[in-house]
This record gives C-alpha cells, structure tokens and sequence, in this order.
C-alpha cells in the first residue's frame, strides 16, 4: 500500500484530480470507478476545472459507481445519480449512457442486478481506477464491518453508524434509506489501480485501521493491503493516527526520485 500524506484536503483532491488525468491521458477507453460521500466533491471539482480548461475530456470515459440507495428514484435529489450528476456529469463531456450506478427497484431482483452490474464492468473491460473514500468503521462502499472480503455487487443493509453519519445529508422530514447496493470487496479489489481519500480527525482510526491493523472483515478496507496497486492519500489530519508518518513521507520522496529518473508507469 502507498500512503501518501498531504498538508491538507485541497492538496489530497488535486493529486487525485492527477491520477485521473494521468489514466484519461493514457487508456483510449479508461473505466472508472467513482465515488460519493463529500470527500469526494473536491476531487470532482478539480475534474471540472481542468475540463473546462480544456485540460480533460471525457468523452472516451466510461464509469462505474461503488454504490447506490435501493429503490430510489434517480430523479430523487438524494440518489446517488443525483449526486454524480450535480457533482460531476452535468458538467463535463461525458456521454452519461457511459456511466453506471447499480441500481434495483423493489420489483427487480438485488441478486440477479448484482450480477448484471458486475458482467457491465466486465464487458467495459475492468474497472482502470477506482476512486474510494472511507467510512468511520472502516467500510468501502457500502460493505459494512463483517462483509465478505471477496463479495460482489449485492444489496446491503446499513450500519447504524452509517445511517447517522449519513444523516447529515438528510432533512428530518425525508425518508432516507437503510438498505443499498454496493459493488463488494471483491469488485474492488478487480480494479487495476485503487486511489483512496480520506480528510479530516474523524478517519483517522479507520485510517490507522486499514494500514496498520490486522486484515479483518471488521475493517473491510483492511482488504486493501492485499491489492497490488492501491495508493491511500490522506490529510495530516487523517493521517493522524499512524505511527510511521515519517517514514511514508520519505518513501514519497524517493518515489518522487525514481518517477523522475525512470518516468512515471501505471499498468492499466
Ligand atoms: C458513504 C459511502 C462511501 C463513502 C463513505 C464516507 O456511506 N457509501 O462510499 O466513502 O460513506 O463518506 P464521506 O466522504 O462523506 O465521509
């Protein structure tokens, strides 16, 4: 795992907004697994800026979203379509038939869209780079402390902890939903390269977690130490918590030496 510490969430956000760049500027036709939640609204701001400085296009892209409420309508504001819309799609050149969220309706059957959802990323090629946040207990997506770490795109039921934390997001009068579909752990760790944001104090436990605490379904991103390309960029502080922050810091130097004298690869 490369973790890389950043002073603060502006910086976390553009050096994503790089690796994103980087896969666009690389792959004909990059996939890529996109994310919600606020940690990563900074990142899709710096998308939008370098699109409309003509820096980025979209219009070879293809996405996959981690994670979507069951039974929402995309037209609700709180769907995670709704999200990526105002976030992202409505304003960049993506062609939005190019990207997926997966979805399932009270009369569709979450195991038989579980499925399609994973034969779509297979038939777009594989997912190039995905983008994940982090929640407080250590989830991905929606795979809640116990999930399967080689689980599928399925339906999940939230943690209470999650359903507060999301809360936040919601009007006291609003209904907000308690089950979702997520991609499992097992979809994530297909990606080719994973990049995962995580800001403020309260991640930091959950950071400290899934670096340095055993590989456990309680911390389902713990299943990230067995990925060969996942790269975990943080602010100081959600970086606070971990012993060897010197130590990352230097390895980033030397990583910054080496992609200087051999140039930088990524095996998409
Ligand atoms: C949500 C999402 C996750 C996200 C996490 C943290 O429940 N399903 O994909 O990473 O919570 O969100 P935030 O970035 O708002 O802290």
């Amino acid at each position: 795992m490369q973790v890389v510490i950043f002073d603060n969430a502006e910086q976390v956000a553009a050096h994503a907004a790089d690796w994103v760049a980087d896969l666009v500027a690389n792959k004909p036709s990059p996939v890529l697994g996109l994310a919600t939640g606020s940690t990563p609204i900074s990142l899709y701001k710096k998308l939008v800026e370098k699109h409309k400085n003509d820096e980025l296009s979209f219009k070879s892209v293809s996405s996959f979203n981690l994670d979507e409420y069951h039974n929402i309508d995309p037209s609700n504001p709180q769907s995670y379509r709704s999200f990526m819309n105002d976030n992202l799609f409505d304003h960049v050149d993506i062609d939005k038939a190019n990207t997926h969220l997966p979805t399932c309706t009270d009369t569709q059957n979450p195991r038989e869209q579980g499925l399609k959802y994973e034969a779509a990323i297979k038939a777009a090629g594989g997912i190039d780079l995905q983008i994940l946040g982090i929640g407080a207990n250590g989830h991905i997506g929606f795979n809640e402390p116990t999930s399967s770490l080689v689980s599928k795109t399925r339906i999940k039921t939230l943690t209470e902890q999650t359903i507060k934390d999301n809360s936040r997001l919601f009007n006291p009068d609003e209904y907000q939903p308690d089950t979702a579909m997520t991609m499992g752990i097992g979809t994530i760790m297909e990606s080719r390269y994973v990049l995962l944001m995580a800001t403020g104090e309260n991640k930091a436990d959950a950071v400290n977690d899934m670096i340095t605490g055993a590989l456990s379904a309680m911390c389902p991103a713990s299943a990230l130490q067995m990925h060969e390309n996942a790269v975990v960029i943080l602010d100081k502080a959600a970086a606070s918590k971990l012993k060897d922050q010197g130590y990352y810091q230097w390895a980033d130097k030397q990583n910054a030496k080496l992609n200087a004298q051999y140039g930088f690869y990524h095996n998409y």
